[in-house]
């Protein structure tokens, strides 16, 4: 008989293949592709008798239409990345790399819920009960009634909720230690994690809970990544940060009841996670205002101007073929930056390495930060530091132009506060600030920037 039920499923991304390979089509992973049964018993139970539903018209709901209800979590922080806290009845998906601190922003946010009366359990497959205690007392949580149990099968841990009364959130700690009677494959497969995800999430819309899953960043393809089971959840946040730096940040990168774009910043410590209300101050507190190659971006998250240094380092190469090295921005626009230099402005880097680094460790996604990169490029290559006192924002196109990017007036009233005084930025930008004391500069073009810094 043809064995024809199993499937080669990526644990990285979830893509089915049809055969084995040593590379992921999909997401470009190697050593990711693993042999499962996608069915794994499923379907072989008792039959389930169909139970018939109730359409309802659009328009009879008009009266009915709330806010979605939250529950605060007093972490003004991580209510922000949420959009406002968590909703009930939703499930939430947070993942990042193993050790940056994800059970420990949960403990403190179930301490603090539980201590403005709300009930919550936190199921823990991965420590003992014993372990969640010892680090909720170094959070100085141990003294709140948050219910702790230490449980890995999903038939269990729905028991185990059952009896516990309705909890206002459940945090299960994590997805990948989940495993279920109903799936044959080996715990940590993408079909033991979906189908204990989604028996959490079916819980959570039944009885209103609000569902949080925490998810392992994984780099080998033992074990299903959070990326699997992102599609079934209602929001997916990413706790990021460099393990040489003390901050983290949570990123929102889907959530249907909120924004998309927030971030979150905390700092890790002894005594847990800190809130960091203004991140600007955090990420220009080592800042060498002195050496060619640093220039301040201006930069936006979701509603909040973040101010961050920008380094660049271009030096003769002694290899045949010239280094490109980015940290925290994206390679290819660096390419295009660097095109766009060669072409138009006739800086020639074809026998120089380029070296960009985002201040501690810090990742940007705006294409606001290309004059910033540019910037930052022609005063390393002329050995000329920037003025100490500027910020720097404005996309780059092809053809040389600076544009105009969205919010000129928060970004530079940010850059006022913290000290500085001058700003070059795209011409036409609107909203500049009336009646402050900066000096706001245009630049029209890309050869019109090399010119004032280098000329
Ligand atoms: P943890 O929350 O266990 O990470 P995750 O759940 O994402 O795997 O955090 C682990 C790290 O955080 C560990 O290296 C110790 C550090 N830490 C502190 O620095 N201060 C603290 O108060 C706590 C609880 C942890
Ligand atoms: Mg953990």
């Amino acid at each position: 008989m043809a064995k024809a039920r199993t499937q080669f499923i990526c644990q990285n991304c979830g893509t089915v293949h049809n055969r084995w390979a040593g590379k992921c089509e999909n997401c470009g992973e190697w050593n990711t592709i693993v042999e499962e049964d996608p069915m794994g018993g499923i379907g072989s139970g008792p039959g389930k008798t169909p139970k018939k539903g109730r359409p309802v018209a659009l328009t009879a709901l008009s009266g009915e239409i709330e806010e979605a209800p939250r529950i605060h979590t007093a972490m003004s922080e991580l209510d922000r990345a949420l959009g406002g806290g968590f909703v009930r009845g939703s499930a939430v998906l947070i993942g990042g790399d193993p050790g940056i601190g994800k059970s420990t922003l949960l403990m403190q946010a179930a301490a603090a819920l539980a201590r403005r009366g709300h009930k919550i359990i936190y199921v823990s497959g991965e420590e003992a009960v014993a372990q969640v205690r010892l680090r909720a007392q170094r959070l100085a949580a141990a003294d709140t009634d948050v219910m702790l149990a230490a449980e890995t099968n999903v038939e269990d841990i729905l028991a185990t909720l059952a009896e516990g009364k309705r909890p206002d959130l459940v945090i299960i700690d994590s997805i990948q230690t989940l495993w279920s009677e109903l799936a044959e494959s080996a715990p940590g497969t993408v079909t033991q994690v979906r189908t204990g995800v989604q028996a959490m999430i079916r819980f959570a819309k039944q009885t209103g809970a609000a569902m949080v899953l925490v998810g392992h960043v994984t780099k080998d393809g033992q074990i299903a990544g959070p990326r699997v089971v992102e599609h079934m959840v209602d929001a997916v946040l990413y706790f990021e940060g460099d393990r040489g730096h003390h901050y983290r940040i949570l990123r929102t990168v889907k959530n249907r009841f909120g924004p998309t774009d927030e971030i979150g910043v905390f700092e890790m410590s002894d005594k847990g996670l800190r809130e960091v209300a203004n991140p600007s101050e955090l990420f220009l507190g080592e800042r060498n205002e002195k050496s060619p190659g640093a220039a301040v971006f201006a930069g936006m998250e979701g509603t909040r101007p973040v101010l961050v240094e920008v380094q660049a380092l271009v030096a003769p190469t002694s290899l045949g073929t010239p280094r490109r090295a980015v940290v925290g921005w994206d390679s290819a626009r660096l390419s295009m930056i660097l095109a766009v230099l060669e072409a138009h402005c006739g800086v020639r880097l074809g026998q120089h390495d380029v070296y960009l680094n985002i201040a501690g460790g810090y990742r940007i996604t705006e294409p606001a930060a290309d004059l910033a990169v540019a910037s930052a490029l022609v005063s390393s290559l002329a050995g000329i530091a920037l003025p100490a006192d500027c910020v720097y924002f404005g996309e780059v196109s092809l053809s040389g132009a600076i544009r105009p990017v969205a919010h000129t007036a928060q970004r530079l009233k940010e850059a006022e506060k913290l000290g500085f005084s001058a700003a070059l930025l795209p011409s036409a930008s609107a909203e500049l600030p009336k009646g402050s004391g900066g000096r706001w500069s245009e630049v029209e073009s890309l050869p019109d920037l090399v010119a004032r810094i280098a000329g």
